[in-house]
């Protein structure tokens, strides 16, 4: 089986609390994995701890951008910068979208000159030969995303969905293989978040891209998941397809019992 990311027992304690309780959890790649779980389950810290961003107390961190097993190898502890050099990218690290660029210099700019972007520069040769050649990359990025009639418009003029897909946008553009969204949905209205998931798992579908989908509305994201990990209290608390979660006792008791 092809794992893009495998923890093992990853355990992350803030003092007394343990934020992360044994983690192992295992994302296919080219899936949409969701992590799921209410408020302070332990979900950021859980993607902190297997980007760099906090180091685990105990625990591994397997990352395999390929699939070939060659390439798998450990990245326990490894700092952000590395692991995103890797292809293992969080869209907040990349940085925001300038406002007053248009969205096809947000993805040009993201591209990078040359040389200038450590992931892609060992292939840039292969592929952007010229500036031609970068416009035409960008264009092709932005209609993956649907963004494609959007390339003249200053990203002010964006939605908060829109805003979205350019932040993924230029994670492609960066040569991210797995890109970690921390509820991509806040602040969104649901015609909205619907949009994102649709554009997320059409790229999931049509790319080599894996998607690792942090979320803590069950009602909206879970149809688009092809998994589901469910955090409670930094423990995993349920795995399985959509379905097999949403039917699992343990879930509904964490989202609609008392809690
Ligand atoms: N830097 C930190 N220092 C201390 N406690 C933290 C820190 N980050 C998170 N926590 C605590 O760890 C728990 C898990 O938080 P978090 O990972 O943000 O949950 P989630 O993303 O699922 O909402 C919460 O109880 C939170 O208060
Ligand atoms: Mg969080």
């Amino acid at each position: 089986m092809s794992y893009i990311l495998e923890t093992v027992n990853l355990v992350k304690r803030f003092g007394g609390l343990v934020a992360v309780n044994n983690a192992n959890i295992k994302i296919k790649r080219n899936s949409i994995t969701m992590l799921m779980g209410p408020n302070g389950a332990g979900k950021t810290t859980f993607v902190n701890v297997c980007t760099g961003v906090l180091r685990p107390d105990e625990g591994r961190v397997f990352f395999n951008p390929t699939g070939s097993e060659k390439s798998k190898m450990e990245i326990t502890g490894w700092p952000p910068h590395k692991v995103y050099k890797l292809g293992f990218v969080r869209t907040f690290q990349i940085p925001q979208p300038f406002l007053a660029l248009t969205v096809l210099e947000n993805v040009l700019a993201a591209l990078g000159g040359r040389g200038e972007n450590p992931l892609v520069a060992p292939f840039r040769w292969l592929w952007v030969k010229n500036e031609e050649d970068r416009v035409a990359k960008a264009f092709e990025i932005l209609k993956k995303v649907g963004l494609e009639e959007y390339w003249d418009w200053e990203a002010y003029k964006l939605g908060a969905g829109q805003l979205k897909m350019l932040e993924i946008a230029r994670a492609l553009a960066v040569g991210a293989k797995l890109v970690a969204l921390d509820e991509p949905i806040g602040g969104t209205d649901p015609a909205h978040a619907h949009e994102i998931f649709k554009h997320v798992q059409s790229l999931a579908r049509s790319t080599d891209i894996t998607f690792l989908v942090i979320e803590h509305r069950i009602d909206i994201a879970l149809p688009f998941a092809d998994y589901v990990y469910v955090m409670d209290r930094g423990s995993v608390i349920s795995m399985g397809t959509p379905d097999e979660v949403a039917n699992d006792p343990k879930v509904v008791e964490v989202y609609i019992g008392g809690r």
